[in-house]
């Protein structure tokens, strides 16, 4: 079993092979392909919005965005207000409020033709400035942004006519701030971009865990549409996960777009490009533009649906349908051509025809399967912005009953119809950007292959019609049927642990081949990667649609990746859903799902002999990284919890106390051993989601629990080390600070008086964390001022160090150093070093629990310094949970008297026991909500404050033990 120093030493090791393996992991998985967006940008500052609209209006501030040279000067449309997240400024607005601009006036003044007589005007984008605010950390910022923006939106409407409503765009933190203001008829829809919805990002305020949760329930009934965009592993601050809307109700539009499938984009997009990046912003800029006039929610979510697509979906009402008509005769023989069945392309097309191919038949008459692809055109209205002219319709057509020989043609729906990339074959996808070239990085606008999809009835026809109209001469249309069966591939996960497996593929002359691997785990935590396998490594030359692999891992999210032939040709495969400590109600896909496309007729897709498939170790341990950080974090402070524990169990039964070694040593070689199999199995338990790893005991991560469970416990032991030196850099000074011990007479009145200011104070206006800060440092104070050592004879520490009691009940009969006995026994430099040994357990205890509550430190530091004092901070003033650990540290400063005197009706319960539930709740909790493991700290040192301490503390009577 690891001892402390292994121990320490190997968490310091996965500390670094961690950070090391979740530095790159956003480039490698899913690189950025942006374009860089630029405006001429200047914010009007809306100064009637002021302190009697509302109190915050000291605080925060609204500005109103107008494009220089393009824009009115003043409001002239609809209003639009954005709300910036964590860290973030009014100034993001610019870059998709410049794009509206640029978007509705062809040039200055001219409103562009596409929106004459449409009924769409002009927007006025208005944001809120927040000075960099820390909502993310903190509840009460958070509401209190909640509270400014809900005035800010009565202020903005009231300079509009009645009944106007406005769109809001949040982003980050700042969608949390728009969902908050439902349910409200004066919010038209709510558009996110990189918006944790699900979870919380930082878990250290229960605050914002009410403030989700009631958002939860209003959307549960609220009718608002809304519309989330993330942008994949690139963002780094939010997993993305958290991003997907957990609630999809009936008819209620709660829409989840990953950039990675966004039509136009397909890129992962970072946290803060999301607003900037080019290919997303237009069409934000574009759907708010069409949105804001609409009165009905039908055609609001209509136009969400039009310019966010992703394509897991068919395309809403007018996209799929025919531009044309939805039914015609063919009476001329000389407009169409019948051409055999089987992959057929037409290259640059001229003017307008139709082909018609023959439906085979099938065993059966089960139905086939069609796919048509179409290069520099559109099939029906896909893509909605497209500068090609050629346009392609398809049909299902039969000789008319007429008995003529004209044939009649139907409309045909597909069952899939959407833009899938083209990626440019020997160049990375997406293109990454060149700084030099304002142009470049990802996708144009115009960029794109239409697929149609669908399946048919052999009995429906005789023929597909495909309807190729205003062909000018460029762009190419395949169509054929696919007759390709699915590959699948039973090979489990746990193979894969060991080995790569291949997988042999033959995808030539089909559009589509469809590989599945049904026993693989498809989860956030896991990294395929997969290496297409060639005959030649010849870049292949490809005119048409080069091998093109889709991954849709589940009903929101979809990644393409192309397969090419030369440079570094590995993929890797990962998923966001289902992931640790988020409900998996959203379409959990088994298996991994694979789908290779291509134009079928090119030399590349011949040479594609096999995929090479294994477990990609760095980036999966990079992703466990991230996920598992502040169950790490909560961890340490279970283990600390228990290392008092621990210790005082052992003072209790009367041995003295043992030092951190000795206790981090029983705890390695002893404990540990019941530990690591214990939290094993308990991964196999069925927990509600957000409860121990988030799993709900999925086996196949079960060991995570026994790794974190390590890191944790050698993460203890160098914060141990840490106050070591700490230690050992303040003694000099103690003579600086040292507190003359004595014992029973109580503490002085100028400490009292000193303590009743500090709890005013933070009853008043400092944070209760600001205390325990100032607590905590009070404690390494008393630890470095004090003696650490005696040179009295005691017992051996090993014999006496009882097993682990595994219930309250203790075995007093007999036993001569109970602590009342043991008290007049003790030599006064015994209950020196005790008392010593006990402090540095006390702060250990209380530099594990410093993590949880720094987050709210630094959103007070930063408020006092932007906002001032005056600030309300409020429900952090809660002083009577900060005041047993102020007793605490204060008599442990001075007491020479034994600190914790165990008292008589502890013989049946012990308060110890209170330190244990700390543990209990940092393992159960810890994942999804460290503030409660903060909670049951302060409960526990209040109650052995309040027992074993009690009225010693004002001098009273030391209590005798029964
Ligand atoms: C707020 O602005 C309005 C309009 O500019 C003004 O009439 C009012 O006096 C202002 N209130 C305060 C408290 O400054
Ligand atoms: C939502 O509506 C249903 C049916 O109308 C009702 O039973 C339920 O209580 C409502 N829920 C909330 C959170 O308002
Ligand atoms: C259908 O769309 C194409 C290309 O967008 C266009 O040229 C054509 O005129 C449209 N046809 C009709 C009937 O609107």
């Amino acid at each position: 079993m690891p001892s402390t120093g292994p121990l320490a030493l190997f968490a310091i090791l996965a500390v670094l092979v961690f950070s090391l393996t979740n530095k790159d992991l956003a480039d490698t998985l899913s690189p950025q392909g942006c374009r860089m967006s630029y405006m001429s940008p200047s914010y009007v500052l809306q100064d009637s919005f002021n302190t009697s609209w509302s109190t915050l209006a000291q605080r925060y501030s609204l500005w109103l965005y107008r494009e220089v040279g393009w824009d009115a000067q003043d409001p002239n449309g609809l209003p639009v207000l954005f709300i910036p997240g964590n860290a973030g400024s009014s100034h993001q607005v610019r870059s998709i409020a410049s794009s509206a601009s640029r978007q509705y006036y062809s040039s200055p003044g001219q409103v562009s033709s596409e929106f004459l007589s449409t009924g769409v005007t002009a927007l006025d984008f208005y944001a809120v400035e927040f000075n960099e605010d820390l909502s993310a950390f903190h509840g009460t910022t958070l509401q209190s942004q909640i509270e400014y923006t809900t005035k800010a939106v009565d202020f903005i409407l009231s300079r509009y006519p009645p009944q106007t409503s406005l769109v809001i765009l949040g982003h980050s933190m700042g969608g949390i701030v728009g969902t908050a203001l439902l349910p409200s008829e004066r919010v038209s829809a709510i558009l996110t971009m990189s918006t944790p919805h699900d979870l919380p990002p930082a878990r250290f305020d229960s605050r914002i865990d009410d403030i989700y949760a009631k958002i939860r329930h209003t959307l549960v009934n609220d009718t608002t549409p809304i519309l989330s965009l993330c942008g994949g592993s690139t963002d780094t601050m939010i997993p993305s996960e958290s991003c997907v809307q957990p609630l999809q109700g009936d008819g209620i539009y709660r829409k989840t777009i990953f950039t990675s499938a966004l039509e136009g984009a397909w890129t992962g997009v970072g946290h803060r490009e999301m607003v900037w990046c080019h290919q997303v912003r237009w069409r934000v800029a574009r759907a708010l533009l069409e949105m804001s006039p609409q009165k009905s929610m039908a055609a609001r979510k209509a136009v969400l649906g039009t310019w966010f697509r992703d394509g897991h979906e068919p395309p809403p009402g007018i996209l799929g349908q025919p531009n044309d008509s939805s039914s015609f005769e063919l009476s001329d023989r000389s407009s169409y051509d019948i051409i055999p069945s089987g992959l057929q392309l037409v290259r640059k097309p001229t003017g307008s025809r139709v082909y018609l191919l023959p439906i085979p038949s099938t065993t059966g008459g089960s139905p086939i399967k069609l796919g048509v692809l179409v290069g520099r055109g559109t099939i029906a209205s896909i893509p909605p912005q497209s500068q090609h002219p050629l346009n392609v319709n398809i049909y299902v057509c039969s000789s008319s009953e007429a008995g003529n020989d004209f044939p009649h043609c139907e409309y045909l729906e597909p069952s899939t119809l959407k833009l899938v990339p083209q990626p440019i074959s020997g160049e990375p996808f997406p293109r990454p950007r060149v700084d030099t070239d304002p142009s470049s990085g990802g996708v144009d606008e115009s960029d794109g292959v239409v697929l149609y999809e669908t399946e048919i009835m052999p009995s429906r026809g005789q023929w597909v019609g495909v309807k190729v109209q205003n062909g000018k001469g460029e762009g190419w249309v395949v169509a054929g049927f696919n007759h390709k069966e699915a590959i699948t591939n039973l090979i489990p996960t746990t193979s894969l642990l060991f080995r790569n497996i291949h997988t042999e593929v033959e995808a030539k002359g089909s559009l589509r081949l469809d590989v599945w691997f049904p026993r693989l785990l498809s989860n956030a935590l896991i990294v395929y990667r997969l290496t297409p396998q060639f005959s030649s490594t010849e870049n292949c030359a490809e005119s048409h649609l080069a091998p093109l692999l889709i991954h849709t891992s589940n009903s929101v999210e979809s990644h393409y990746y192309p397969l090419t032939t030369s440079g570094d040709r590995h993929i890797l495969l990962h998923t966001h859903i289902p992931a640790p400590y988020h409900s998996r109600l959203i379409g959990e896909a088994q298996g991994l799902h694979l789908i290779i496309i291509s134009s079928g007729i090119s030399s590349c897709i011949s040479q594609l002999q096999g995929l090479e498939i294994s477990i990609d170790w760095p980036a999966s341990l990079g992703r466990w990284a991230s996920r598992y950080l502040i169950t790490t974090i909560s961890w340490t402070a279970g283990i600390s919890a228990m290392l008092l524990f621990l210790g005082l169990g052992m003072y209790d039964r009367g041995a003295p106390m043992p030092s951190i070694a000795q206790s981090t040593q029983y705890y390695g070689r002893i404990l540990l051993r019941f530990m690591l199999p214990a939290s094993l199995l308990a991964s196999f338990l069925p927990w509600p989601t957000g409860f121990y790893l988030g799993l709900g005991g999925s086996g196949l991560f079960a060991p995570l629990a026994p790794l974190i469970l390590l890191i944790a416990s050698g993460l203890v032991i160098v914060s141990w080390w840490n106050l070591v030196v700490l230690i050992w850099m303040l003694r000099p000074l103690r003579r600086v600070f040292v507190v003359r011990k004595h014992e029973g007479l109580g503490v002085g009145r100028s400490t009292i008086a000193s303590m009743c200011i500090i709890l005013m104070m933070v009853f008043l206006f400092v944070p209760w964390q600001v205390a325990y800060l100032g607590c905590w440092v009070y404690q390494l104070l008393t630890c470095a001022g004090s003696e650490p050592s005696v040179a009295t004879p005691r017992p051996a520490f090993v014999e006496a160090y009882p097993l682990l009691a595994s219930s309250g009940q203790e075995d007093t009969t007999g036993d001569v150093s109970r602590p009342g006995v043991d008290e007049r026994v003790r030599t006064r430099a015994l209950n020196q070093q005790d008392n010593y040994r006990l402090n540095c357990h006390i702060l250990l205890f209380m530099t594990c629990l410093v993590p949880l509550a720094a987050p709210v430190l630094a959103v007070w530091v930063r408020t006092l310094i932007t906002a001032g004092l005056t600030t309300p901070f409020d429900g952090d003033h809660f002083f009577i949970g900060v005041a047993p650990f102020l007793v605490l540290v204060d008599f442990a400063s001075w007491t020479s008297a034994p600190i914790f005197v165990r008292r008589s009706f502890e013989d049946h319960i012990s308060t110890r026991w209170a330190l244990a539930s700390v543990a209990v709740v940092s393992f159960l909790v810890g994942g999804t909500r460290p503030h409660m493991i903060f909670e049951a700290g302060k409960i526990s040192v209040g109650i052995l404050v309040g027992v074993r301490i009690g009225r010693r503390y004002w001098g009273g009577t030391p209590w005798t033990a029964s």
